[in-house]
């Protein structure tokens, strides 16, 4: 049997949407207010979901503490109170929440949770949520 455990964290980070690719006037039409040359902030809401068999002598499916451990130093320290687009993983893309769930899922991936990361989940706002999984 499979158990499922998932865990919210929080981050305070600001972005700004824009790509060079496309011309300016094309950058406003894409994103709206989210391409103001300021950017803008976010109190993003990542849920982490791992999953796995129950195991028999502690009776978790992770220990709660190496992963907040791995979380912390994988995601926490890096992202909080932040600029996104000064980070060196959003030098060619660009800092949308489907990318940042995309980039927790890979440095937690990369980093202990291997064959247990079921799926990240990051909340933009209240109304905006994106999911990754592998
Ligand atoms: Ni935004």
């Amino acid at each position: 049997m499979i158990a499922h455990f998932g865990r919210r964290y929080r981050i305070s980070a600001s972005h700004r949407l824009h790509t060079d690719a496309i011309s300016d006037e094309e950058n406003r039409a894409t994103y709206g207010k989210c391409n103001n040359p300021h950017g803008h902030g976010h109190n993003y809401v990542v849920e982490v979901m791992v999953a796995g068999p129950v195991d028999t002598e502690t009776g978790m499916v992770i220990n709660m503490a190496a992963l907040d451990e791995v979380v912390r130093a994988q995601v926490v320290e890096r992202f909080d109170h932040a600029n996104l687009n000064l980070d060196p993983l959003f030098a060619n893309r660009v800092p949308t929440t489907e990318n940042l769930s995309s980039v927790v899922f890979t440095l937690l991936k990369d980093a202990l949770l291997a064959g247990k990361l079921e799926r990240v989940r990051v909340e933009e706002t209240e109304n905006n949520f994106f999911e990754c999984v592998e």
